[in-house]
């Protein structure tokens, strides 16, 4: 893993850096793309969790007594629509237990503004719980801005980002408004061009994964 700073970290697994090639290339078809974004998910989930706390706990093996921990953090998982749905689906098998509250945003694509559509959160949440918010892509960091904007004004704390590809202007974008929001990522690529689509990054992920 590399770490560009405390609160950036590229995750650089054979593994990963395979499964992120995969799905750059243009000439992978839907129904394989949303196969490798899964498992690229469940990747990169399971080294944003190296941060959650646990406590040790007591367990019986069939042949006696073992030390153990038991996970404590209540974990919220927060696609953001639509991309971020295939996330949410490779973090529940990772997370059983956590919250799913779904973020609708679409960018303008004329103004890069991202608009929300859709969120149904609670009227509050516990302040100690742990977000993590699932978006493919990291370009201009608006769309990851109005979603983590939902968690903090609830006071959240532990705020995590994941993203398949970050540009670096999202992640200043992101840093600017929130420095203490961890992001998990596969990549940080070189730059967003005029249209703000990652490059080289991998295309419109909402329509890579649905086919749209
Ligand atoms: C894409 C992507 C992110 C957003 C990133 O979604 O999935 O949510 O753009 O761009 P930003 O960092 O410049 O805000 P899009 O708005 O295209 O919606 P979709 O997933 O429904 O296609
Ligand atoms: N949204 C995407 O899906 N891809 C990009 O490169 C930028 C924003």
């Amino acid at each position: 893993m590399i770490a560009l700073d405390k609160q950036v970290q590229v995750v650089d697994h054979p593994l990963v850096q395979h499964l992120l090639t995969k799905i750059r290339d243009y000439q992978t078809a839907p129904h394989k793309f949303r196969r490798y974004a899964i498992s690229l998910s469940e990747h990169l989930v399971y080294e944003a969790c190296r941060a959650m706390k646990t406590r040790e706990v007591g367990v019986e093996t069939p042949v006696g007594p073992a030390k153990g921990v038991s996970m404590t953090d209540y974990v919220i998982l927060a696609p953001v629509l639509r991309a971020g749905l295939v996330m949410a689906e490779a973090a529940q098998h990772l997370l059983p237990a956590a919250r799913i509250y779904h973020v609708g945003l679409k960018r303008d694509e004329e103004t890069l503004e991202a608009k929300s559509y859709y969120a149904k959160l609670p009227d509050s949440l516990p302040n100690d719980c742990r977000v993590f918010v699932l978006d493919p892509m990291l370009a201009t960091g608006g769309s990851a801005v109005a979603a983590i904007d939902l968690f903090k004004k609830m006071k959240v704390e532990n705020i995590h980002l994941v993203s398949f590809v970050a540009a670096p202007e999202g992640i200043k974008k992101v840093h600017s408004v929130y420095n203490d929001v961890h992001i998990t990522c596969a990549s940080v690529d070189e730059k967003l061009n005029e249209k703000g689509y990652i490059v080289p990054g991998l295309g419109d992920a909402g329509d890579r994964i649905f086919g749209t």
